[in-house]
């Protein structure tokens, strides 16, 4: 079992173009209330009080004036065409974690109390956490021709958030092991056949991704309830 008292470190991966947004600039920097989404983000996790260190990954471009919007200990690197391309980036930097949180910047609004809940739950002993809620849709899976293929039962299914916690070492072999691209941390785990658990996650760690949730996002800080 890993240390239980050893460092966590947190990436963010703020590398991507987030088009679906459109607001003309990557996703991470676009504006709420004031505070860019990625500073939004950061903050969530230092407050947490969790956290013993964060690195922050975005464009090569952006590497330097990123520098300059966050506290001086936090670590900007540059990221990968991928995703995965840029959790790798911030593992190299992170070599002393004994515990990895993988956090997307575009989960803003994200409770400090709720990254707390995923370390806890990291120091009790599980090597793998990540925070759900139930989905109020029901889901289908269809084919590329739209046709549909599938109705998986509702009550199963769980949409997944951030941030997910990980020892360290066991993402460092999920990645090392990846083949093929993920769209989320735990799924390479999962890969390995390694057991993950599930916590209750919070509404207000939705993924900032179109333009209505960016309204929701900003009628959220507006309110002064996020
Ligand atoms: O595209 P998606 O919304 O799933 O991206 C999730 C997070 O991963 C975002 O915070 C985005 O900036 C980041 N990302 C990245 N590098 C990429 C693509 C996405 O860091 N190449």
């Amino acid at each position: 079992m890993a240390e239980p008292s050893g460092p966590v470190i947190a990436l963010v991966p703020a590398a991507g173009q987030g088009v679906r947004l459109g607001e003309g600039v990557p996703k991470a920097f676009v504006d709420l209330g004031g505070t860019a989404m990625l500073v939004r983000a950061v903050d969530g996790l230092l407050q947490s009080g969790a956290v013993d260190r964060v690195v922050v990954i975005v464009p090569e471009d952006l590497v330097e004036s990123t520098r300059t919007l966050l506290p001086v200990e936090v670590t900007v690197v540059a990221g990968g065409s991928e995703r995965t391309d840029s959790v790798r980036a911030g593992l190299a930097v992170a070599d002393d974690a004994q515990y990895v949180l993988v956090h997307d910047a575009a989960r803003a609004l994200t409770p400090p109390s709720l990254i707390a809940r995923v370390v806890a739950e990291l120091r009790s002993g599980r090597t793998a956490v990540i925070p759900v809620l139930p989905v109020t849709d029901t889901i289908k899976t269809v084919d590329v021709l739209g046709a549909v293929t599938g109705t998986p039962q509702r009550s199963e299914l769980r949409a997944v958030q951030t941030p997910q916690g990980f020892a360290a070492e066991l993402l460092r072999r999920a990645y090392a092991e990846a083949d093929g691209l993920a769209t989320d941390d735990a799924g390479l785990v999962e890969r390995l056949g390694e057991p993950v658990r599930s916590i209750v996650g919070e509404p207000t760690a939705f993924k900032i991704t179109t333009p209505l949730d960016l309204s929701l996002a900003r009628a959220l800080v507006e309110e002064g309830t996020s």
